[in-house]
């Protein structure tokens, strides 16, 4: 049986296509109210149509002016939030023969800063609930970062650089929240079948579909791990590799 969360409010961003809007649909599906975020408004009002327990709050993490907005909204919704998914996030592919340097401050910008904002948005509604039957009440912090982190991929500088600086963060972070018994879960998925991965040309070792991603990620959301890695058998590699970093370098060379 797949795993399920139930009657909670959760906020995801990144929520109108891919990995995100798969994790809406389910935890929607499973009972819970589900903000669901991203700046196209067409694609969040698709899924709230088809959803009723979604909640569309266009937002671009990276608009700082814009996120008193975005506070309005969701207090307009809710007085709390069980969890937090920070998902947004692009990826560019760095050019070493025709470098486009704008593109680090960029892509940082979406996948760091761009959580950041969100976070400081979320804080203030990542509140304690009294103990239900069933589940844990405490707030959770969930960063999808990137399996990414473990070795570095060729033309991946700025993607690359920008999930470890979250995985850092949000590792930190966990420690400065002990004493408010908040729990922060870094998920680094491997390669997933979105929009953003259908514009890659190269191998993409046991890809899989959002939705699995989404059930395996639930999985883990339940259990409150400060990290998930997943699927096994690419994490597994991919560490074991780490070990070999002259190996490494001889078959990412193979590629560019
Ligand atoms: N797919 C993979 O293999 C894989 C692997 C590891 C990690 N990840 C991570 O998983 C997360 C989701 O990726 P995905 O594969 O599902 O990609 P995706 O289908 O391209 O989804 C990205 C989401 O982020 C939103 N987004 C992008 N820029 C934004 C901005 N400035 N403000 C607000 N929302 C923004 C997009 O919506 P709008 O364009 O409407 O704003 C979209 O909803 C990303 O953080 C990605 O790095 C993915």
């Amino acid at each position: 049986m797949n795993a399920a969360i139930f009657d909670e409010t959760i906020w995801i961003t990144g929520a109108s296509t891919g990995i995100g809007r798969a994790l809406a649909v389910k935890l929607a599906t499973q009972g819970n109210k589900v903000l669901i975020s991203a700046r196209s408004e067409q694609g969040l009002q698709t899924l709230a149509a088809e959803h009723s327990n979604t909640i569309p709050i266009v937002f671009d993490v990276t608009d700082t002016s814009a996120l008193n907005g975005v506070t309005e909204q969701l207090q307009s919704h809710t007085d709390h939030l069980d969890r937090v998914v920070i998902n947004a996030g692009n990826c560019e592919y760095f050019d070493i023969d025709q470098p486009d340097w704008s593109m680090m401050p960029r892509i940082m910008d979406v996948n760091f800063n761009g959580a950041m904002n969100t976070l400081a948005i979320a804080m203030p509604f990542l509140k304690h609930r009294p103990a239900g039957d069933f589940q844990s009440k405490h707030p959770h912090i969930i960063a999808v970062a990137s399996l990414a982190t473990v070795l570095p991929f060729n033309q991946a500088e700025a993607y690359g650089a920008s999930k470890a600086a979250l995985q850092y963060f949000f590792d930190a972070l966990r420690l400065d929240l002990i004493k408010q018994s908040i729990d922060v879960t870094v998920i680094n998925p491997g390669f997933v079948k979105t929009p953003l991965t259908d514009k890659n040309h190269f191998p993409m070792p046991f890809l899989m579909d959002a939705d699995v991603a989404a059930d395996r990620m639930i999985k883990a959301i339940q259990k409150r791990p400060r990290q998930y890695d997943f699927p096994f058998r690419l994490k597994s590699l991919m560490r074991l590799l780490s070990w070999f970093p002259g190996l490494w370098e001889k078959m990412m060379s193979r590629q560019s």
